[in-house]
């Protein structure tokens, strides 16, 4: 992430001797997305930072009348007038920033159960990783999409000034557990050849944590792993599931472990009948905790 520009607004010496002065950075983010741009408002009384408020090129459409640097302006310009007439009320009228500051790794392990069918071979593979994790002594979290409120995302981009989503769901708790865990696993069939739709939401939802990221603060590597199910024979099916995967990880920084994938396993428990599967989803857990 590159920081390109900086404009600062002086106000002068006020009361006591304090500088105060406004400044807008500009952020070059197309190293997320292509052409984004990040505007960081701050109102500040020397190194004190009063006042914070972000704004970036994703949230305008070209055909809107004002793009994020105009709206970046002109909130500075506001925010300098307030400041120039009365330092002490713009201090009352707005509340202090609050500066995303990292997540600690915890030692627990989060398994995502990406399939609605319970007691299906999804739900079998989380319940080999849990019960090793747990017999390990870690703290375990089964997450299960499709019992849960989770919003689809609306690319409304809000996220990327604030480090959380514009909605108040199941999603705040999941995103708690999963940034702070060692070993995340994912537990998927494949569903048209890529994954169920609770699971695609729960997904998408994960951009708020990628953009409290940018946001800075220290954010560990925790590691991933794709455990899939596919109905018909042969690895190709997993093509799509696998990229979706190993592109969320990435998104996230996570370092991905070799993924287990269970093909010609249709019927409800037929991954059971799989020789040797239950040890191997056991000691692989055991062996990345
Ligand atoms: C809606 C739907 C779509 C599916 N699409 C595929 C597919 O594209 N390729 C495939 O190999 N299996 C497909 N399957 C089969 C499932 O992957 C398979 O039954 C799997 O074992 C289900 O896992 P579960 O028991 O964890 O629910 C599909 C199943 C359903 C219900």
């Amino acid at each position: 992430m590159e920081q390109s520009k900086q404009s600062v607004r002086d106000t002068g010496d006020q009361a006591g001797g304090t500088s105060y002065h406004v400044v807008v950075r500009e952020e070059d983010l197309s190293c997320f997305y292509p052409g984004m741009v990040r505007y960081i408002i701050e109102a500040k009384a020397g190194q004190e930072v009063l006042a914070l408020s972000r704004t970036n090129s994703y949230e305008y459409s070209p055909s809107m009348p004002f793009s994020a640097r105009q709206v970046a302006e002109e909130r500075a310009a506001s925010w300098e007038a307030e400041l120039r007439a009365d330092p002490d009320a713009f201090r009352r009228s707005h509340p202090a920033p609050s500066i995303p500051a990292g997540r600690d790794k915890g030692k627990g392990v989060v398994i995502i159960q990406g399939s609605p069918r319970a007691g299906g071979n999804s739900a079998i593979l989380a319940s080999w990783a849990a019960e090793s994790a747990r017999r390990e002594g870690r703290k375990v979290e089964v997450i299960y999409p499709h019992d849960m409120d989770i919003h689809p995302c609306i690319g409304c981009y809000q996220c990327y000034n604030t480090g959380t989503c514009v909605f108040w769901d199941d999603m705040n708790g999941i995103i708690d557990a999963v940034a702070g865990c060692s070993l995340l696993v994912i537990c998927s069939p494949v569903y048209t050849n890529t994954v169920p739709a609770g699971l695609k939401a729960l997904l998408d939802r994960f951009m708020a944590l990628h953009a409290e990221m940018t946001l800075g603060g220290d954010f560990p590597s925790r590691k991933g792993l794709l455990m899939a199910v596919a109905g018909r024979e042969g690895h190709e099916n997993f093509r799509c599931v696998r990229e979706v995967i190993r592109a969320f990880f990435s998104l996230l920084g996570m370092t991905p472990l070799q993924p287990v994938l269970v093909d010609a396993t249709d019927v409800i428990r037929d991954v059971t009948r799989v020789e040797g599967l239950e040890d191997r989803v056991k000691s692989l857990i055991r062996d990345n905790l």
